[in-house]
């Protein structure tokens, strides 16, 4: 894997796909290492989730002024993402924002795009890749969050946060269950 890649040593159900790297991202070479880090870790860890959690970034390269990533250097990407996919063979994956679900229909196929819901909880999608198929949890990007935090009213950002949070228990939900199933 990229160097800058969290959880690479262990294989961990839950996979994260972010945007880019940042700034601070590039200077530390990990992901998720800034502001919008720091709103993840705080969803992950009240959940207990942080240490399930395999966390990546769909182009692997800071595009310059943060800008969002080409569709060319997504496809120019794709080989990395889909070596991780099959290395991990995660239980579930989670989208954070358009990118990374931009740069899974570029590798396989994503079932009904038209109905995938970045706001309700309880709908997940399945990603076909290969031989496998995975679900996938679409959830808002944590940069469009802070920006939703700033723009919202007090009501409205309630629910928008009460959602965001419902995502992630969401996601446990598959790792839960699946330690409740037998052992084969
Ligand atoms: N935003 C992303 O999408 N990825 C990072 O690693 C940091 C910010």
């Amino acid at each position: 894997f990229p160097s800058h890649d969290i959880g690479s040593e262990k294989s961990l159900p839950i996979m994260i796909i972010g945007e880019a790297p940042g700034e601070t991202e590039d200077q530390v070479g990990m992901p998720f290492m800034g502001v919008s880090g720091k709103v993840l870790d705080s969803y992950l860890s009240a959940h207990d989730l942080q240490h399930f959690s395999y966390i990546t970034n769909i182009v692997k390269c800071r595009p310059e002024k943060n800008r969002t990533p080409t569709t060319e250097e997504i496809k120019n990407c794709a080989p990395y993402l889909e070596d991780q996919i099959r290395a991990l063979k995660p239980k579930v994956i989670v989208t954070l924002g358009k990118s990374a679900m931009a740069g899974l229909q570029v590798i396989g196929t994503i079932q009904d795009p038209k109905s995938i819901e970045w706001k309700k909880p309880d709908v997940h999608s399945n990603f076909y890749f290969e031989d496998s198929v995975y679900p996938v949890i679409a959830i808002y990007h944590p940069s469009y969050y802070l920006r939703q935090k700033n723009a919202l009213s007090s009501n409205t950002w309630d629910e928008f946060e009460t959602n965001y949070d419902a995502k992630f228990l969401k996601v446990k939900s598959y790792i839960s269950c699946l330690s409740e199933l037998p052992i084969a």
